[in-house]
């Protein structure tokens, strides 16, 4: 595991954004992971901007999203495929039969069906991922396990709460999502992993200092990615102190 420790968050997710734009430079037709949320908002602005000023090419690549809350259809502005076509995909000219996203109103196992016979035939690229308060990765919530492919999750009530501040009330946060499980963000080729903020200090001391790999932290199991890099800011890395495997980079 590789730690850039940035001076801020926009640098972070400038350098992260150029991770995942060195991977589709390289391959054209790349398959990248993609995550919603508040911290990869910049990395979606930074690759905007390169793609209007020329400096990358996204028409050949497809798109897989880790996530979706049930019951939420596409326009619904909360659904996250009404976000990636806000901040990415209607900006960058990325058509919809290249971009796999659950479907948060259609039949779930039909849903749960398609998105893994996709996820089992295609190899991600690169994953461009956050992390939950928790230490969820994708919806995978704090459990007695691991789960591999695509599957249902109750969301816990912090999770509720704290995606409750985009939601008018924590009444309108569905209680369920669809979320692609942790073997399918390990078996991504490179994970591009961003943080920032102190309510996330605890899930990411989890992650990089030493501990246990345990699925009540999630994210924990990325300690067994052979390529994953975390961009995380100063202010928040300097209260962490990572395990001896950890590369540490500091720009
Ligand atoms: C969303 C996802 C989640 C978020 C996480 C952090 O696709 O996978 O794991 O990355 O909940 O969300 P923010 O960035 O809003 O704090």
């Amino acid at each position: 595991m590789k730690l850039v420790i940035t001076k801020n968050y926009a640098q972070s997710a400038k350098l992260c954004s150029e991770m995942i734009m060195d991977v589709v430079r390289e391959k054209r037709d790349s398959l990248l992971g993609l995550a919603t949320g508040s911290t990869p908002i910049q990395v979606y602005d930074y690759m905007v901007k390169a793609v209007k000023e020329g400096n990358v090419d996204f028409s050949g690549i497809s798109t897989i999203n880790l996530d979706e809350y049930i019951g939420l259809s596409n326009s619904n502005h909360n659904s996250y495929f009404y976000f990636m076509k806000k901040f990415f995909f209607d900006k960058c000219g990325i058509k919809q039969g290249k971009v796999m996203i659950p479907n948060g109103t259609a039949d779930v196992n039909m849903e749960l069906e398609r998105m893994n016979n996709y996820a089992n035939s295609h190899q991600i690229d690169v994953q461009l991922l956050s992390v939950g308060v928790n230490g969820h990765i994708g919806f995978n919530e704090p459990s007695d396990r691991f789960y591999d492919q695509y599957h249902i999750v109750n969301l816990t009530e912090q999770t509720r709460k704290s995606n409750s501040r985009l939601f008018t009330s924590i009444e309108e946060v569905p209680r369920s999502a669809i979320t692609m499980g942790v073997g399918g963000i390990m078996r991504a080729k490179k994970i591009a992993f961003l943080a920032t903020g102190e309510e996330k200090l605890n899930a990411m001391k989890a992650i990089l200092e030493k501990g246990d790999v345990t699925p009540e932290k999630q994210g924990t199991i990325l300690k067994f990615h052979p390529d994953c890099t975390v961009f995380l800011d100063y202010a928040v890395a300097e209260k962490i102190t990572p395990a001896d495997y950890v590369e540490i980079h500091r720009v």
